[in-house]
Order: structure tokens, then C-alpha cells, then sequence
């Protein structure tokens, strides 16, 4: 399995590491974690957290690169002929500042469909290949309409589910405009009042084959006994 976390999974690498650390199990040479931000830019806004988790990443034998758009992902190099089963992008942003709700919400729509067109490139062809995108719930997010934006390049929503902080050890979120110790908000209270949702796509074809099998295994286990097991799924397949 590859990953992709796009820009700086974290702001400051803090995603990527604890995947390394926590979750790919000696398996980190398959991780890309990428920044937006060229490397002086990501360590002026992070401070020393963007060295001590680059270290990391790079012990357990993971890349990490800098000045990577994750809207046209082709033009790094290094990524080039490369694909991935996992392409990550947490609390995408644009971070524009623009105070006017509409062209806020269009900027941030624009940025999604750019990063799921490019990112479709580097899905790998194998069944199970995923987009995941990590979002606060609420206005204005709920009028990003992400899954619309997903569905215009052939990508559908699979899955949804709260996103939980705690499953990721050391993540620590972080706003596009950097972090200030004793004046930004510290670990994830930026993110935690605001219901944070974790959304999973994967290419249609490959969703309607998953659907078609689902739906033959449900009714199957409707069959058997739905009384004895109810369905504790934290799905939500709902229209944005
Ligand atoms: C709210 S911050 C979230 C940072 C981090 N992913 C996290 O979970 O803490 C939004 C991020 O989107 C990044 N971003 C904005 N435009 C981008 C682009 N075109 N390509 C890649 N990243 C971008 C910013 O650099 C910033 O790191």
C-alpha cells in the first residue's frame, strides 16, 4: 500500500508521522508526505515540529517534499510514474482570507476539483484505492459540497465517519496560516468543536462494483437475522 499525504498532512508533517509511527508498521518507504509550502516558508510558520517530524518520517524510510500543488500534482518530479493507494488531504483550505461567504466557498471549491482531478492520476489502478478528505462539518463547509465536487471527476463517496484525532497519536492540526505558541490554538481544539468528518472516495467504477457486492451481502445478511445484528455502521451516504 502507497500513501500520498498532501500538503504537509498536518502543516506541520505531525499526520504523516504518526502514520509512520502508529499505523504502517515498518512500512513507511511506501509514504509521500507532501507540503504546499516551500521547506524555509513550512518552517517559519511551524517552527521546529516541520524538522522533528521529517526526521521521523524519514528514519522509517518515507519521503517528504516541499512546493508540491496539490492541484496539479504532476508537475513534481519525484512523483512522476508514481501511484498510490491512499492520497490524503486533511483540512484542505485555501486559506485566501476572503471575507465574502460566496467567493470563499468558490475558492475552496475550486481548490477540490483541481486536487480530485490531479489526484485521480495518481490513484492506483488496484481495487480498494482511495481519496480521503478530512473536512470540519457546518458552514461554510457543508456549501463546499464535496462530494458533488468528487463526483464531477469520476470519484464517488464511499465512505464517511467521524474524523478522530486520537487515532492518529501526535497529529496535530494546524490553519494554513501557520502556528504561534500561546496564540494559536493548541493540538486539536481547532478542529474538535466543529464535528470533524472523514470522507472516502474511491472511483466510481470501482464504487459500483463495491456497491453491487455490498447490497449482495446485505440482503444476504437480511436475510439471515437483521434483528440479531443491527447495523452499527457509521456510514452516511447522504447527498451534501
Ligand atoms: C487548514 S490547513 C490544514 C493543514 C493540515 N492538512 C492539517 O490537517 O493540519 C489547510 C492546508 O491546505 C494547504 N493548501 C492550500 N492550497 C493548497 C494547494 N494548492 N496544494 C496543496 N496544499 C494546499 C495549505 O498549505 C494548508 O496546509
Amino acid at each position: 500500500m502507497a500513501w500520498l499525504t498532501t500538503h504537509r498532512a498536518a502543516g506541520n508533517f505531525s499526520f504523516a508521522r504518526s502514520l509512520v509511527d502508529h499505523h504502517l508498521a515498518g512500512q513507511g518507504g511506501s509514504l509521500v508526505a507532501t507540503s504546499y509550502d516551500d521547506a524555509a516558508v513550512a518552517r517559519s510558520k511551524y517552527e521546529n515540529e516541520v524538522d522533528a517530524n521529517m526526521e521521523a518520517i524519514e528514519a522509517a524510510s518515507g519521503t517528504v517534499l516541499f512546493g508540491v500543488d496539490g492541484t496539479d500534482l504532476a508537475r513534481c518530479k519525484a512523483l512522476r510514474h508514481r501511484k498510490f493507494t491512499r492520497i490524503v488531504f486533511n483540512f484542505p483550505h485555501a486559506g485566501a482570507g476572503i471575507k465574502d461567504q460566496d467567493r470563499n466557498i468558490r475558492v475552496n471549491q475550486e481548490l477540490l476539483l483541481a486536487f480530485f482531478a490531479s489526484a485521480k492520476q495518481f490513484l492506483a489502478d488496484t481495487d480498494g484505492s482511495e481519496v480521503h478528505v478530512s473536512l470540519k462539518s457546518g458552514e461554510p463547509y457543508n456549501s463546499w459540497q464535496v462530494r458533488k465536487l468528487a463526483r464531477a471527476h469520476g470519484l464517488a463517496c464511499v465512505r464517511s465517519m467521524a474524523f478522530r484525532p486520537e487515532c492518529y497519536p501526535g497529529y496535530a492540526h494546524r490553519r494554513t496560516l501557520g502556528f504561534k505558541e500561546g496564540v494559536s490554538a493548541s493540538g486539536n481544539e481547532e478542529i474538535m468543536d466543529k464535528n470533524p468528518r472523514m470522507l472516502i472516495f474511491a472511483r466510481k467504477e470501482d464504487s459500483d462494483h463495491t456497491n453491487i457486492k455490498k447490497s449482495a451481502t446485505k440482503g444476504a445478511k437480511t436475510r439471515r437475522s437483521e434483528a440479531q445484528h443491527p447495523n452499527h455502521s457509521d456510514d452516511d451516504d447522504d447527498e451534501e
